[in-house]
């Protein structure tokens, strides 16, 4: 029998759009309920307890909403929150690091991965040991992995200059170390990278795979609906935690399609961490 509660997906704000997305083309029949926690972003200049609390709070709403999966469609939560959402959840939660590493290992082929992402999500290291233990399971060996914070990129891609001279210029400096070490594949490890592809992947050169973890995270998401998929008439619901006009004005480049529409506010700051 079909299972036709949505799935509920959060981020710190539009980021997780990015990832919604993907899940949207991977499982058409699938109802989302989505939630942008606008008012308190961003999460990757915030400590791992105000991350943890905040994830729990947004993952309590969305199980409000009788959720069938929770998918924490943000880089930073689910390096600093996933154990925490995972055994305290009711329902199943996928993260986007492990379908990232995954993918990184799939396709390198020299074994040098650069990782670019928040400054939380690399201070966590776990992207690096998500690759590590992903390439073992593999059996691949000379793993060599390069990471870099790249915080500019988050604002360059919300203001919208995906393809000008300044990102080029940020760009330039921030992969630098990447270019030098010599990687073949690129890990955009941060929900707003995706935007500024053209930029990274001129920056990069030829040559260089770039991984979308909000691609890999959704065929994991396919993965783990088997036995609980919906069956179409899907409804798509939308909450922030600041301005449904804010949200919805920029929402719709990281949504890739039409703008949003009938987005709600809610604080989950009433719910208990
Ligand atoms: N969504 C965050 C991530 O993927 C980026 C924005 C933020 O720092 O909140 O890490």
């Amino acid at each position: 029998m079909a299972d036709n509660r949505p799935i509920g997906v959060f981020d710190s704000g539009i980021g997780g759009l990015t990832v919604l997305r993907e899940i949207w083309d991977k499982c058409p029949n699938e109802s989302t309920v989505y939630f942008g926690d606008n008012s308190r972003a961003p999460y990757g200049t915030k400590s791992r307890s105000t991350v943890i609390k905040y994830s729990l709070q947004n993952m309590r709403f969305l199980e409000s909403k009788n959720v069938k999966m929770i998918v924490i469609a943000c880089n930073t939560a689910s390096a600093y929150a996933y154990d925490e959402l995972k055994a305290k959840s009711r329902v199943p939660v996928i993260e986007v690091v492990t379908p990232g590493a995954d993918a990184a290992c799939r396709a390198t082929k020299s074994g040098k991965i650069g990782i670019i992402a928040t400054g939380a999500t690399v201070s966590t290291g776990v992207y690096s040991k998500a690759i590590y233990a992903r390439a073992k399971e593999l059996g691949m060996e000379d793993i060599d992995i390069t990471s870099r914070a790249c915080p500019l990129f988050v604002s360059l891609a919300e203001e919208g200059w995906w393809n000008t001279e300044v990102t080029r210029l940020v760009a330039r400096e921030y992969l630098k170390p990447i270019k030098d070490a010599g990687v073949d594949t690129l890990v955009m490890a941060c929900t707003h990278y995706p935007l500024l592809t053209e930029v990274i992947s001129e920056v990069m050169g030829d040559g260089v795979t770039l991984v979308n973890t909000g691609k890999a995270t959704a065929k994991v998401v396919k993965e783990a609906l088997k036995g609980m998929e919906g069956s179409g008439d899907s409804v798509k619901e939308f909450y922030t935690s600041d301005e449904p006009e804010m949200f919805e004005s920029v929402a719709s480049p990281f949504l890739g399609r039409g703008l949003p529409s009938g987005t709600k506010h809610y604080s989950t700051d009433r719910f208990e961490a």
